[in-house]
């Protein structure tokens, strides 16, 4: 997905979708709040993409040229947070860290000409992951995809990225290679199967759930 989005509306929002704001428990009971990005979120962007590792920043930002990792221009990430919520929708995951707000995630998709399709991109903050905020922010993305009438989110993804292509699995994505170039991996689903769908259980939780189940509490009560 191309992140030259010089088109979008250069200063303020005209339309902000509410119905996409949602509280998330995470699986540690730290909570986040995902929220459609604000223009006023590009400086804390800026913030989350910069601390990431240089690994993860080729993983989310694939065009740039590996190991050539240029800090984007604020310019950029002004772009990048001033969305119009209708053909590029972006997502951001935040948390308060001792009364200060920080972006923690970021799911993003783009309508590209006048198909019902559209590329879409997410990053976790490498200390938040594999407390499903990727998961969220994905199902709240694919409730906006439907709400604005994309039918199908797709992404390409690097071959290497197992993190990514694990939750697309674990998601149902339809994933196939590149025909061309085996370093890609190109996935889609039908926005509505998200939707549908709810989040996957974790092995986490039926551990719990098995624990519980045979705890003196339970086993003697019933
Ligand atoms: C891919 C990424 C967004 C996942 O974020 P996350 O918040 O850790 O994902 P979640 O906690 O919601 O995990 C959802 C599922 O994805 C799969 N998954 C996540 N991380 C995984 C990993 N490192 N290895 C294998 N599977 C993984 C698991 O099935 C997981 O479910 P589980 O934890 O119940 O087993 C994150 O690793 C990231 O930001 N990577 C760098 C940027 C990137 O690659 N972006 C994609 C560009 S298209």
């Amino acid at each position: 997905m191309s992140d030259d989005t010089a088109t979008d509306n250069p200063g303020c929002i005209s339309w902000y979708p509410t119905g996409l704001i949602d509280t998330l428990t995470l699986r540690g009971g730290r909570r986040v709040l995902v929220r459609p990005i604000l223009p006023q979120d590009d400086r804390l962007l800026a913030a989350m993409v910069n601390r990431a590792s240089p690994a993860v920043r080729r993983l989310r930002f694939p065009s740039m040229v590996p190991g050539a990792w240029q800090p984007a221009t604020a310019e950029q990430f002004r772009q990048l947070s001033c969305v119009d919520h209708r053909r590029h929708v972006a997502l951001v995951a935040t948390t308060l860290e001792g009364g200060v707000e920080m972006l923690v995630g970021e799911a993003r998709f783009q309508i590209e000409g006048s198909s019902d399709t559209a590329e879409f991109v997410l990053m976790v903050d490498e200390e938040w992951q594999r407390q499903g905020i990727a998961g969220a922010l994905m199902r709240n993305l694919s409730k906006a995809a439907c709400d604005v009438g994309v039918n199908w989110l797709r992404a390409e993804v690097m071959a290497v990225n197992e993190a990514m292509l694990g939750m697309m699995e674990r998601y149902r994505f339809c994933c196939t290679a590149d025909e061309v170039d085996p370093r890609i991996v190109h996935v889609e689903t039908r926005s509505r199967a998200l939707t549908a769908r709810r989040a996957p259980t974790s092995p986490g939780f039926l551990e719990w759930m098995q624990r519980w189940l045979t705890t003196p509490q339970f086993v003697n009560r019933y």
